[in-house]
């Protein structure tokens, strides 16, 4: 039932007259007073003011009959309104003539709305960021109330748990808060392939592989709509560095596209629907991705079946980035946007309304274009909570909503080392000497729009005294004054430049005779090293994926002191991201990758190191040995280097373990890879049926051989005959994990394959097809330690699927392949 109350158009006006370029964007709107009506014992509100009903207002209908009878009253003036969204208010300054929507009426702090039509009762559908939790202001004008968000774990470490149940929970979590705090679209997950890892937006991204790229974001997504909340999945495709991201041309292959960058999304539209898609900022082959007609229909819409609407990055598909939106763009495609299938620009600006108006006139872009984007946007809006008139409370169980963090926290470390079973720290181990700036500055989630604005953040210190340890004062008290002062300094510059990113936090000069003191004066030492990253750069391989002199230096001492006296080193990494470890790894007894784990951070940590809970995360993306050895080391954010404007994917389908595995490159720590407290045997592998041109069931049976409880996360690899076109020699295909297993207890896994994970994309064929010959499957615990395997042959060739015969390179691109 639609019941539009009057309190309510007071904000629909409120809103209307905060649109910043005003007038213009008004016109024809009525305001006025309006009354409500019942019919058949149903409010609603008439808004015609005569006594009848339209039939958009008649909820009795169905939504598609409503939404055709209001296309057929929209001037063209509000048509063109609608597909240009509002902004966050703050950014008018920067971006000229940006639509400024009613955010700050609405729910302060979210990224944007779409444009209200009072006239007609439709309101502004509210959309926040993201991957991590609702991102919006935390206190508001002429009230004491706080509104707090959950700061979940980033979206690395929600992808390290590999438990898709775990992960739908948090996003039905999350799916509350954007509920119950107004908004009705959340923009996440985000599912770009970390391609290298030093992008500066992977902690916000969940793997190095697609497949498990697209589970776990079905799975978040099917949490968060659960909620009759919507998401943007993003950024629809290929946006895998930052630097120069709004420029930059990314030059790939259509095999590479289909198979690495694009088979997440695929994978995530068929598995849950997200209701909308959010294009992203990079150039595919010369187009930019928001005005590919072919990524975003012919792909996305005719071969997927994806029926929501797609909006833009924010300000996305703007040559010069924001420079050019002061207001000297000198290319911008709108009308390329709208006819590709882009329906909403997020946020509009006054030169795209001039730019449809122009190109309507010149017969460019027609009235049934934008006719097409507008009904998109209709349906979103229709479907939306804000439509139906929720009541949203404001006050989501944040308290339960901080255990469902602190659960997927501890399930995403992934325990690295683990040397005579330095961990988990025994009871007689009390004592605690905790080294490392970021011990005290504990890092829960990266900058940007990935941020979250938190009620606080548990650092590692506070969890290990929540746990019951006791932590060396003296040490702490160098530390504590260190980091506080290193920190409002970091405060004071991002003053200046709110877009610069937070620098590293160094670390105070503890000469050895403090660290001999603490040795002999605590049982064990921790350290963490820690490393922020956001939007707009990447990460550095010096003092960044490389530790810093101080950091190795640090790392030097305290170990030398505390083995000296037969002491423990345990290391946490504090990163959304790999760093070098094998350089140093052999100095120190255990290394726990704690990923950036959300505001629950220290209390997790604590519950792995104490082994209150067996660590059962594993990686998803591949930890080098040197930075070099990764396959994109010298092409990964393209050239010229200090403003690159072009990337060539020259590594083809090779990315992350796809090529350690292919070109036999070791690596430090490999995908799939982490240690438990107790052991696992795999054993009795079976298929259940020998019909690969259908769906088929793979069983392992997991058994608990250990004596503590774990859990147990494992791997389907799926290794093709060679064919006609090199393939990896293996990939993933499916996953499972087990529930919490008791010592000597034994469940049995099923993993299902189809017949497109057996195939590869022939470019010349325009198909999917599975070569005739004989498949290996492995089932394991990562992608080098397989412990069940099995064979099937195919007699011939299957041609699991014939798509269009799109996207490809203007240019041949040489790939890489295997001798
Ligand atoms: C980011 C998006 C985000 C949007 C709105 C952009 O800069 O790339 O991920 O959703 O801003 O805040």
């Amino acid at each position: 039932m639609k019941v539009i109350t009057k309190s309510k158009m007071k904000v629909f006006s409120a809103l209307l007259l905060s649109v910043g370029i005003g007038t213009s964007f008004l016109s024809g709107q009525e305001s006025g007073s309006m009354q409500k009506i019942i019919v058949d014992g149903i409010e609603f509100l008439d808004l015609n003011k005569n006594g009848k009903l339209d039939k958009y207002e008649d909820t009795r209908l169905p939504e598609s009959k409503r939404i055709d009878d209001l296309m057929s009253r929209l001037t063209l003036n509000e048509k063109i309104d609608l597909v240009m969204g509002t902004g966050m208010k703050g950014f008018e300054g920067l971006i000229k003539d940006m639509v400024v929507g009613g955010t700050e009426y609405l729910v302060p702090g979210a990224a944007g709305t779409t444009f209200p039509l009072e006239k007609y009762g439709i309101p502004a559908v509210v959309m926040t960021d993201g991957p991590a939790g609702v991102r919006i202001s935390p206190t508001r004008k002429n009230t004491n109330k706080t509104f707090y968000a959950t700061g979940f774990p980033v979206g690395i470490a929600l992808a390290s748990t590999w438990n898709s149940p775990l992960v739908q929970s948090v996003g039905e979590a999350m799916g509350n808060e954007v509920l119950e705090y107004g908004s009705d679209i959340q923009l996440a997950p985000a599912i770009n392939i970390m391609r290298n890892p030093l992008c500066g937006r992977n902690y916000e991204y969940y793997s190095e592989d697609p497949l498990i790229s697209g589970k776990i974001a079905a799975s978040m997504i099917n949490g968060i709509q659960k909620n009759g909340s919507g998401v943007s999945l993003k950024h629809y495709a290929a946006n895998n560095s930052e630097k120069n991201r709004m420029e930059l041309n990314v030059h790939v292959s259509q095999r590479s596209l289909r198979e690495i960058y694009l088979r997440g999304f695929e994978i995530a539209v068929k598995e849950s629907n997200p209701a909308t898609i959010m294009s992203s900022y990079n150039k595919i082959n010369g187009v930019y991705t928001s005005a590919d007609y072919d990524l975003l229909t012919t792909i996305l819409r005719n071969e997927w079946g994806f029926k929501g609407l797609v909006m833009t990055d924010w300000l996305g598909g703007y040559s010069k980035g924001l420079e050019a939106l002061k207001g000297n763009a000198s290319e911008h495609y709108t009308s390329q946007q709208l006819k590709a299938g882009n329906d909403l620009l997020m946020p509009g600006i006054a030169l795209q309304k001039q730019d449809i108006l122009n190109d309507l006139k010149s017969g460019t872009l027609k009235e049934k274009d934008l006719n097409v984007c507008v009904k998109r946007i209709l349906e979103m809006v229709f479907a939306s909570q804000k439509m139906k008139n929720y009541q949203f409370s404001n006050n989501p169980d944040l308290k339960a909503h901080a255990s469902i963090a602190r659960l997927a926290a501890t399930e995403a470390m992934v325990l690295l080392e683990n040397k005579q079973q330095a961990l988990p720290i025994t009871s007689s181990s009390n004592k605690l000497a905790v080294f490392g700036s970021y011990s005290y500055n504990f890092v829960a989630g990266g900058t940007g729009s990935g941020d979250v604005n938190k009620a606080y953040v548990v650092s590692l210190t506070d969890g290990l005294l929540n746990a019951g340890f006791k932590i060396d004062s003296d040490l702490s008290a160098i530390y504590k004054s260190f980091v506080n002062q290193e920190v409002l300094k970091i405060k004071e510059k991002l003053k200046a430049d709110p877009m610069n990113l937070v620098p590293l936090i160094p670390q105070p000069q503890v000469d050895i005779a403090t660290i001999r003191k603490s040795a002999l004066q605590n049982d064990l030492a921790i350290l963490t090293i820690g490393r922020s990253s956001g939007e707009m750069d990447d990460r550095k391989i010096q003092d960044d994926f490389y530790l810093t002199k101080d950091e190795i230096g640090l790392i030097d001492n305290v170990s030398r002191e505390f083995h000296s006296l037969n002491k423990k080193v345990i290391v946490v990494i504090n990163v959304g991201g790999p760093v070098d470890i094998a350089s140093w790894s052999n100095k120190v007894d255990g290394i726990l990758q704690a990923w950036l784990p959300g505001q629950e951070g220290g209390n997790a940590v604590a519950d792995v190191l104490t082994g209150k809970v067996s660590p059962s995360g594993k990686l998803t993306i591949t930890f080098p040995i040197k930075y070099e050895d990764v396959s994109t080391a010298r092409n990964f954010q393209g050239f010229p280097a200090d403003n690159p404007t072009d990337v060539v994917y020259e590594e083809g389908v090779y990315v992350g373990y796809r090529y350690f595995n292919t070109f036999n490159v070791k690596p430090a720590y490999e995908f799939g890879y982490g240690l438990s407290y107790t052991q696992f045997e795999y054993s009795n592998l079976k298929i259940n049926n020998s019909d690969f041109t259908k769906e088929v069931s793979v069983s392992i049976d997991i058994k608990n051989i250990g004596k503590t409880s774990g859990k147990e996360a494992a791997q389907l690899y799926l290794s093709a005959p060679a064919g006609k076109i090199d393939k990896p020699v293996k990939e993933l295909k499916a996953f499972a994990k087990t529930k919490l297993l008791l010592p000597g207890e034994t469940q049995t896994l099923t993993m299902v394959i189809n017949p497109k994970d057996l195939a590869s994309f022939y470019t010349d064929k325009s198909s999917w097809i599975a070569d005739k010959g004989t498949y290996k499957i492995e089932v394991g615990a990562s992608a080098l330690d397989s412990r069940q395997t099995t064979t099937f042959n195919l007699e011939k060739d299957i041609v699991v699927e014939k798509v269009n015969n799109v996207m490809n390179p203007k240019e041949k691109i040489t790939e890489l392949k295997p001798r």
